[in-house]
């Protein structure tokens, strides 16, 4: 290879590094805790978690509020951490921490992990 091409390919890739750290960054960004897709993954999680318990005696867990949250584009889709506030009937509202991988082409959603935050 040539000098000349080996400086251009150099330029090229620290280029593209440069532009893949703007566009991306390594944290996540924040959500819009007022955007209706992301109280729809909320909505999604607490009816996932709910699946998940005994029902039939148990009341369901109802999504209160989206407290806060990121979002983070992976390679096959988007992942969402969120902070939400939910309750069931008659008892206290507790915040959960609930991350969902959601695939919009595919139309698929999945949660990944669903915890009681102890504030
Ligand atoms: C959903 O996430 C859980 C926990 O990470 C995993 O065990 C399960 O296989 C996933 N389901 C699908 C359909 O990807």
């Amino acid at each position: 290879m040539k000098f000349q091409s080996i400086v251009l390919l150099i330029v090229v890739m620290w280029a593209s590094t440069a532009m893949n750290q703007a566009i991306q960054p390594e944290s996540g960004s924040s959500v819009d805790v007022n955007d209706l897709h992301v109280i729809d993954i909320a909505n999604f999680a607490v009816t996932e978690y709910s699946k998940g318990t005994i029902t039939r005696y148990v009341s369901k867990l109802k999504l209160d509020k989206v407290i806060k949250g990121e979002s983070q584009e992976l390679a096959g889709g988007i992942n969402y951490h969120l902070i939400v506030s939910a309750s069931r009937r008659y008892q206290r509202i507790h915040n959960y921490e609930a991350v969902v991988l959601e695939k919009p082409s595919e139309h698929f959603k999945n949660l990944t992990s669903f915890k009681l935050v102890y504030a």
